[in-house]
C-alpha cells in the first residue's frame, strides 16, 4: 500500500471527503510502523453528518430499487477491480495475513453483490384476510419500511467485510448509514467511503466518521439514529443498549465457539486440519474462531496428536508473506492478555501441547488440554490463537459442555449421522450449527448472529435488511380474492 502520507486520509461527511480537526495514526500491528494518518471529524462535522442522514431519510427510502441496486453493484465491482490494493490495506491496518485479507475482499465483493440482488427482490407480502368471516373481501399488503438512519459500529477484525455487512443492507433498503469504524482499522471503511462517493446515492445517504470510541456516546444516544448495528465486545455491546434503551439495537458480540468431534466422524485428518486452521486464522481474532474442542473419547487418542501436528504446520510470521497463515494480534496488550490466560490455564493444571509463547504482538499457536472450566481460555472469549481441548464420554456430554457458557454464536459438529445433526441443531444454544465443519464457516448471504451473551438480531444480507426495517400494513377492502 501507499507510503505514509503527511496529509491525513479524509473522512466522509454526508458523502463528501473532508479533513478533520485532528488526526489519528494507524500503526501496523506486526512491526508498529506508521501506516497512515486519518482525519478525525470534529463535533460540528459529526452533527452535519447526522443532520444530513436525518434530512435525506424520507427521500432515500423512496429511491427506486434499481438506483440502490446499481450503486451497490458499483461498489461490488469497484472492490473487485481494486482487490489487491484493498487486501494490502487490510493487512497493513489489521495485521491479518494477506491470504485471509484476500478472502475478506472477495467476501465483501459478494456482500455488496448480494445486497444489490436483494434490493431488487425486497418486496413484501400479500396476506389474505378472509380466513375469518370478519376479513371477507379484505387483503393486507405488508411492506417493510426502514426504521430510520442506521449507526453502524464496526470492529477491527474484519475492517472491510463487517462494515460491508452493515452498509450494504442499509443502503439496499434505503436507510442512510453512518459508519463508525474501529479506531485501530479505519482505512478500509474510508476506502469504502471513496467507492460509495462514486455512486449516485443522495447526499447524506452515507458518512464514515472515524471518531474515537470515547466520542461515540453522542451518536449512540442521538434520536435521529434510531437503529444501531454493533459488532464488537460483549461489554461495550450491552452498555450501548443500556445507553439507548428505546433504540433498535442489533448486536453481534463475542463467543468461545466449540467444535465437536463425534465418534462416527470418518476423517480425523480433515477435522484436525480444519480446526487447526480456524482456531488460528487471523490470529484467532474472529468471533467464530474455534476455541473449545470437544472430542469423543473413542477417537481422542488418534485425534489430539493430529491436531497438534496440524497446528505445528501452520506458518507464522510477517502477514505480507503470502505463505503465512498466522500473523500478529491487533496490539501488544491483547497479545499479553492471551499469553497470560494460557499461563493461567497451565498453572491451574491444563496440559500444554504446543505454543504458549509470545513475541511482541505475535502469540504462538497454542493447544491446551483439560483446562479447568474456571480458566479464562475456556469460559471467556480468548480472541487469540488458542485451542482448548476436552475429552468427553458421549455426544450428549459434548452438547452439555458446549452449552455451559454465557455465549452462543455458532458451533461445528463433525458427524455424518443425520439424527445427531438434527439433535445438535435442536439442542445447541447457538445462532448457527455447522455440520461436518468448524463453527467458523460463514456464508455472507446466510443468517448470522448469536443467542445468550453473543448478541441479538441477525446479519447476513437479507436478515439485516429485515432487521433494519419494520412491517407496515395496508388493508384493502372490497377486494375479490
Ligand atoms: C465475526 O468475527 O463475527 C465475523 C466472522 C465472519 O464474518 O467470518
Amino acid at each position: 500500500m501507499d507510503a505514509f502520507t503527511p496529509q491525513p486520509r479524509p473522512c466522509w461527511i454526508a458523502g463528501h471527503a473532508e479533513q478533520g480537526g485532528q488526526a489519528i495514526t494507524v500503526h501496523h500491528p506486526f512491526d508498529g510502523t506508521e501506516v497512515a494518518s486519518v482525519a478525525v471529524p470534529g463535533p460540528e462535522q459529526v452533527e452535519r453528518a447526522v443532520a444530513a442522514a436525518a434530512a435525506v431519510a424520507k427521500e432515500f427510502r423512496r429511491t427506486p430499487a434499481h438506483v440502490r441496486a446499481t450503486a451497490l453493484m458499483h461498489v461490488s465491482q469497484a472492490i473487485a477491480a481494486r482487490a489487491e490494493e484493498i487486501a494490502e490495506t487490510i493487512t497493513a491496518e489489521n495485521g491479518k495475513p494477506l491470504k485471509w485479507a484476500d478472502i475478506e475482499v472477495q467476501r465483501a465483493v459478494n456482500t455488496f453483490r448480494f445486497a444489490a440482488e436483494e434490493a431488487r427482490r425486497f418486496t413484501g407480502d400479500l396476506q389474505r384476510l378472509d380466513t375469518d368471516a370478519n376479513g371477507e373481501g379484505r387483503m393486507a399488503v405488508v411492506r417493510r419500511v426502514p426504521r430510520g438512519p442506521v449507526l453502524a459500529v464496526a470492529p477491527f477484525n474484519f475492517p472491510l467485510n463487517l462494515v460491508a455487512h452493515k452498509v450494504a443492507p442499509a443502503l439496499a433498503v434505503g436507510a442512510p448509514v453512518i459508519v463508525k469504524p474501529s479506531s485501530s482499522t479505519p482505512l478500509s471503511a474510508l476506502l469504502l467511503g471513496e467507492l460509495l462517493a462514486e455512486t449516485d446515492l443522495p447526499e447524506g445517504a452515507f458518512s464514515v466518521l472515524p471518531v474515537r470510541g470515547s466520542e461515540m456516546k453522542s451518536l449512540v444516544t442521538d434520536e435521529r439514529l434510531p437503529v444501531i448495528s454493533f459488532t464488537g465486545s460483549t461489554s461495550v455491546g450491552w452498555s450501548l443498549t443500556e445507553s439507548a434503551p428505546r433504540k433498535h439495537v442489533l448486536m453481534e458480540l463475542g463467543s468461545n465457539s466449540a467444535a465437536i468431534i463425534c465418534p462416527d466422524w470418518p476423517d480425523l485428518d480433515f477435522a484436525a486440519s480444519r480446526i487447526a486452521t480456524f482456531g488460528n486464522y487471523q490470529g484467532g481474532q474472529s468471533c467464530i474462531a474455534v476455541q473449545r474442542v470437544l472430542v469423543h473419547r473413542d477417537v481422542a487418542e488418534a485425534f489430539v496428536p493430529k491436531l497438534v501436528e496440524a497446528v505445528r504446520a501452520l506458518k507464522t510470521g510477517d502477514p505480507h508473506d503470502p505463505e503465512v497463515e498466522v500473523g500478529p494480534l491487533i496490539d501488544e496488550d491483547n497479545a499479553k492478555r492471551v499469553e497470560e490466560w494460557v499461563a493461567e490455564a497451565v498453572a491451574a493444571g491444563a496440559t500444554l501441547h504446543i505454543g504458549g509463547g509470545r513475541d511482541g504482538t505475535s502469540v504462538e499457536p497454542t493447544v491446551v488440554q483439560d483446562v479447568p472450566p474456571s480458566a479464562r481460555v475456556w469460559h471467556q472469549e480468548v480472541f487469540g490463537p488458542v485451542l482448548a481441548v476436552s475429552v468427553v464420554d458421549s455426544v450428549a456430554e459434548a452438547f452439555e459442555q458446549a452449552n455451559a457458557t454465557e455465549y452462543g454464536l455458532q458451533a461445528g459438529v463433525f458427524t455424518r449421522d443425520v439424527t445427531v445433526a438434527f439433535e445438535a441443531a435442536a439442542e445447541l444454544e447457538v445462532g448457527g450449527v455447522i455440520i461436518g465443519d468448524v463453527p467458523s464457516y460463514r456464508a455472507d448471504q446466510m443468517p448470522y448472529g448469536g443467542v445468550k451473551g453473543s448478541g441479538t438480531g441477525r446479519e447476513g444480507v437479507r436478515s439485516a435488511m429485515v432487521d433494519f426495517t419494520e412491517e407496515r400494513t395496508m388493508v384493502l377492502t372490497g377486494i375479490t380474492l
